[in-house]
């Protein structure tokens, strides 16, 4: 039996249903479908902390992530949990994971331990449908753009993070004194796989427009974060124990939605090194 493959909404995202993972012919049919919807929830598969290294290993080389913490004995794994006395759930700000590295990662797979009896999804934006939008005009002044992006603000010793948040679990990140990076990306970028253009400036990490001040950057940089989380350029993957979801960076926005108070969320994370993208 073939991967059965039900798009979510007319423009991305899929769910996958009878996938098995450690077949070649059904890694091909995910992989591709990867490629043409950016955000895939494969349903329905059992996978122990090893199954998940080795099938993301299928895709490239583990990225271990330097703030998050990691599964015991897995230092591959981070680990996304938001405990029921925690008021804050990470990643709940529109972003796009690692977009501080001169090589930002491929994307992830999130599997789903344990979930809400109802909330704790993921919304996705596409940044692809965003950007066709968009009139000629201002898609050509943005096609000659660049921005810059940085971990320091999110995850280093002067931020929040840093500091230790209200309402998270203390030690919830780690290293703030490595979140040095940052990095200058075209605010329009075409996908190395499918060749699509897409924006790619995001709200948690993106600071200013090469050669504007933050100040200057914020009025278009606000006006593209506003267009592109319009509802019709969204879609949302609902998690059960036993989904594995794929997200491309190059393609997507995503944010976890904090709606499951008093509740506990355990998902396990392997990131994916990406290639140089212009
Ligand atoms: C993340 O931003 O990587 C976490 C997303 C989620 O937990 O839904």
């Amino acid at each position: 039996m073939c991967p059965q493959i039900r798009p979510m909404t007319p423009t991305f995202g899929a769910e996958i249903f009878d996938a098995d993972l450690s077949r070649d012919d059904h890694f091909e049919a995910i992989r591709q479908a990867f490629v043409d919807y950016s955000v895939i929830a494969i349903r329905d598969v059992a996978l122990s902390p090893d199954d998940h290294l080795a099938f993301a290993r299928r895709w490239g080389d583990v990225n271990v992530n330097r703030f998050f913490q990691p599964l015991a004995g897995h230092p591959e794994i981070a680990t996304v949990i938001k405990e029921p006395h925690e008021t804050r759930a990470t990643g709940e700000e529109w972003h796009t994971d690692h977009s501080y590295d001169q090589i930002p990662a491929m994307g992830s797979l999130l599997y789903a331990v344990q979930t809400p009896d109802a909330g704790g999804d993921t919304a996705f934006a596409s940044m692809h449908a965003a950007y066709m939008a968009l009139s000629d005009g201002f898609r050509e002044m943005l096609d000659g753009l660049q921005a810059w992006h940085s971990s320091r603000h999110v995850f280093g010793v002067d931020s929040e993070r840093g500091r230790q948040q209200e309402g998270e679990e203390p030690g919830k990140y780690k290293n703030a004194g490595d979140a040095t990076q940052d990095a200058l990306h075209p605010v329009v970028i075409t996908h190395p796989m499918s060749g699509r253009r897409g924006i790619y400036v995001n709200r948690t990490f993106t600071t200013h427009i090469d050669g504007w001040t933050a100040a200057e950057s914020a009025p278009l940089l606000n006006q593209l974060y506003e267009h592109c989380a319009q509802p019709e350029f969204t879609c949302r993957v609902r998690w059960t124990p036993g989904t594995l979801g794929i997200w491309d960076n190059r393609a997507t926005w995503h944010k976890a939605i904090n709606d499951y108070p008093g509740e506990r969320r355990v998902m396990h994370r392997v990131t994916i090194e990406g290639v140089p993208i212009s």
